[in-house]
Order: structure tokens, then C-alpha cells, then sequence
């Protein structure tokens, strides 16, 4: 048995008066894509920010890749990389100049030869000559993937990848984080987006009121509801209907204000 990508156990944060953590616990396994699914305020950047060691949390402990965030941060940050809500890619240059400051600035040999493959990989090769500010919000999100990419990491956290795209950006989106996934790298996902975690993740975790309180399968979510029958035909609970059950009913409302 190898350790686990990512180790959490009694994992608690406050901002001030806020608990907004309340001992998380959850594992996640090597080369698999672990979604993080939360109503907005649940915690879930908050969480992410601890495992990227931007942020101490107060009480708990956390491993990535066997190693401890708080006691050996600079180990952790070689392993990961964050690609955080707001893509960070600079629009003034072309994705492949973009491509190339990142691996300059982490001293890899070769940035060009860096830069290409990553194009490549992403379908971004026709548009890697092109400024960013001409990309659409899809190439851009693959863009800022494809740098968080740069120097292999084995661990990548992807804090709500397709927000604000359009459904088919948001499935190009997604065929790059299966494939990152196939190829042995880690992924945590963040996202409210019930269908996102339906499509892409080997295991999916519910985070609210500070804690996990799912943690499984989709099939095995599946089965904490019973089908409804209707005449001959079997409905499946959709992820959704299990998430709203599981949160219970006053979040909706918080979530319509
Ligand atoms: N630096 C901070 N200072 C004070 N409160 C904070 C800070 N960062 C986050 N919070 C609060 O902590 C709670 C959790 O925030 P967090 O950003 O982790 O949630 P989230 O699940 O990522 O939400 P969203 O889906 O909106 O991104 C929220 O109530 C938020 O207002
Ligand atoms: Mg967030």
C-alpha cells in the first residue's frame, strides 16, 4: 500500500468568530480525481488553501504525498500546483510566451520545448502564437491548466475550473482533467456544480457545516437514496437530489439569497 495522495484528518480553521472548518477529514488515492462539493461559504477554497500551505490551519493535520503541510510547506509545494478560480494567465501575451515565463521562473531547462508539448497536449498549438486577450473563456481555462502543469506536478488542485464557462467550454475542460488523471496526476477538485462531479471524479466528498458528511462513489452516493419507482420505470436520484437530501433543506434557501 502506497500513502495516500492527500492525508486530512480533523482539519478546523476560524476566521475570527467564523468555524468555518470543524475537523475535516477525508483521503484521497494517487492518480484518482477527488471532488470537493460544497454550497458557496461551505469551505472549500479554505480547504484548498491549507493543502497549498497559503493557509495554517488551527487544528488537524494534512499530508500531501506523505508529506506534512505545516511542518515541511516548501516539500509540498514542489509536489503541487493551484489553479485557482480566476485564471491567471496574463492577456498581453500569447499562451506560448505565457507558457514560458512559468517555465523559466521554475528554471526548467528548455522553456520552448516545455511550452510546446504543453500546447500540444491542450489543442492550443494553432492558438499558441495568439495573444490571450483573443482566447475564449475555454482556451483560457485549458491555458491556465496547462501552466499549472509546467514541471509535472503529482498533485494539482482545481479550485472550480469551469465557473462561468459555457457547456462546451466546460466539456473541454473536462476531457483535460480526465486526461491529467490518466497519466497518474492527482486531482482535487473544488465545484458546485453537481454534474461536474458526476462526470469527472472517482470519488466525490459533500462539505457542510465544516465537515464531510458523504464521502463515496457515485453509485455508492446513489445508494444512500432509494430509487423512486414510477409505474414500470426506475428513476436513479440524480447527484443533485442526494446533495440537497444530504444538506438538508435550510442551505437552499441561503444559496437563493
Ligand atoms: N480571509 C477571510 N477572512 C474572513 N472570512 C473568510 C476569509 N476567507 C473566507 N472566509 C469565509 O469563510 C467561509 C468559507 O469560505 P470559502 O471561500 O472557503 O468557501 P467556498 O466553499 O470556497 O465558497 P465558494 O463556493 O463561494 O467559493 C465563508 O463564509 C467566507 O466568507
Ligand atoms: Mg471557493
Amino acid at each position: 500500500m502506497t500513502t495516500p495522495a492527500l492525508s486530512v484528518h480533523g482539519i478546523e480553521k476560524s476566521y475570527k468568530d467564523l468555524h468555518v472548518l470543524r475537523g475535516v477529514d477525508f483521503e484521497v488515492e494517487r492518480g484518482s480525481i477527488f471532488a470537493l462539493l460544497g454550497s458557496n461559504g461551505a469551505g472549500k477554497t479554505t480547504m484548498v488553501r491549507i493543502l497549498s500551505t497559503l493557509l495554517r490551519a488551527d487544528a488537524g493535520t494534512a499530508t500531501v504525498q506523505g508529506i506534512d503541510v505545516a511542518a515541511n510547506p516548501v516539500g509540498v509545494r514542489e509536489r503541487i500546483s493551484l489553479t485557482g478560480q480566476f485564471a491567471a494567465v496574463d492577456e498581453i501575451l500569447t499562451g506560448r510566451e505565457n507558457l514560458v515565463l512559468v517555465a523559466k521562473l521554475r528554471h526548467l531547462p528548455d522553456a520552448g520545448a516545455v511550452a510546446d508539448r504543453l500546447l500540444a497536449r491542450f489543442r492550443l498549438t494553432d492558438a499558441g502564437g495568439r495573444k490571450v486577450g483573443t482566447y475564449s473563456g475555454g482556451m483560457r481555462r485549458r491555458l491556465d491548466i496547462a501552466m499549472s502543469l509546467v514541471g509535472d506536478p503529482e498533485v494539482i488542485y482545481l479550485d472550480e475550473p469551469t465557473t462561468g464557462l459555457d457547456p462546451e467550454s466546460r466539456i473541454e475542460v473536462w476531457d483535460v482533467v480526465k486526461d491529467l488523471a490518466g497519466s497518474g496526476t492527482t486531482v482535487l477538485l473544488t465545484t458546485q456544480y453537481l454534474d461536474e462531479a458526476e462526470q469527472l471524479a472517482d470519488r466525490i466528498a459533500i462539505l457542510h457545516e465544516g465537515r464531510i458528511i458523504a464521502n463515496d462513489t457515485l453509485a455508492g452516493l446513489k445508494r444512500l437514496l432509494p430509487a423512486a419507482k414510477v409505474e414500470y420505470v426506475e428513476k436513479q436520484p440524480t447527484l443533485e437530489e442526494i446533495f440537497l437530501t444530504l444538506i438538508g433543506p435550510s442551505s437552499g434557501k441561503e444559496k437563493a439569497a
